[in-house]
């Protein structure tokens, strides 16, 4: 079966995504890129596919899947309420073909997209609309809280729990927590890029370098 799907944000990562995204697959699901959506659209075509407002979207692709597809956590939050509120649904999770990850052990909530080159290894919690950019691993027993962001090459150890909207800068690294104690990235924490994190961050924290420091 074949879903449509709307890919919210035109900028550099919802292009990114629209190039793949059509040749995805996961359980059999099948994505046919219907449109980008963007509010104020300074074109009508990107990339071969059309450019709508969202309302355009919600009246012309009202079965479609939605994925908000910027960076910012707690900007994707909003596109997705903005699009609830015409009756938009989140698309079921899209997975860059080549992903490795095996269903039996990994679980993905809606509006999730993990691109290529990516690994998620055993007994991970993917919460809905997190964002998994291009070659991260994702170790055992991680939990990613919805709107979890990883840029491209990051690398979550084993028993890591992000929590909701936090964001990790492109070749972040976290060390290990340990069985029932998950090193904890706080909610709405953003992590530099290139920093390797050895303890828990706060909640709203900036952390960056190695080891990981909140900036002063
Ligand atoms: C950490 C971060 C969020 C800080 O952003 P910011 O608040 O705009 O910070 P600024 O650019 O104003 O830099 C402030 C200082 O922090 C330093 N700094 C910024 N990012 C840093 C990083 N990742 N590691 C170490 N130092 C960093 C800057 O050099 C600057 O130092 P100075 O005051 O001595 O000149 C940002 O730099 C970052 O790493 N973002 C991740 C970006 C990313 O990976 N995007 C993925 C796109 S797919």
């Amino acid at each position: 079966m074949e879903q449509e799907l709307l890919i919210f944000g035109a900028g550099g990562f919802g292009r990114e995504v629209a190039s793949w995204v059509h040749r995805a697959a996961w359980q059999g699901h099948g994505f046919k890129l219907a449109a980008f959506v963007d509010d104020n659209p300074v074109t009508d075509e990107l990339n071969g596919f059309p450019v709508l407002t969202l309302a355009q979207a919600a009246q012309r692709h009202p079965d479609a899947g939605v994925l908000a597809s910027v960076g910012q956590p707690r900007v994707r939050e909003r596109l997705i309420a903005k699009a609830a509120e015409l009756g938009l649904r989140p698309t079921a999770p899209l997975l860059h073909p080549n992903v490795e990850y095996d269903q039996q052990y990994v679980s993905f909530g809606d509006g999730v997209v993990v691109c290529a080159g990516s690994i998620l290894t055993v007994n991970i919690e993917i919460e809905s609309h997190v964002q998994i950019n291009l070659d991260c691993t994702v170790g055992h027993d991680a939990v990613l809280r919805a709107y979890a962001t990883l840029s491209p090459g990051v690398h979550i150890s084993g028993n890591v729990t992000l929590e909701q909207c936090s964001f990790l800068g492109t070749g972040a690294v976290t060390v290990q927590g340990l069985p029932g104690r998950p090193l904890l990235i706080g909610a709405d924490a953003v992590v530099g890029a290139g920093a390797v994190v050895t303890k828990d961050v706060a909640p709203s924290a900036t952390v960056v370098g190695i080891p990981a420091r909140a900036r002063a």
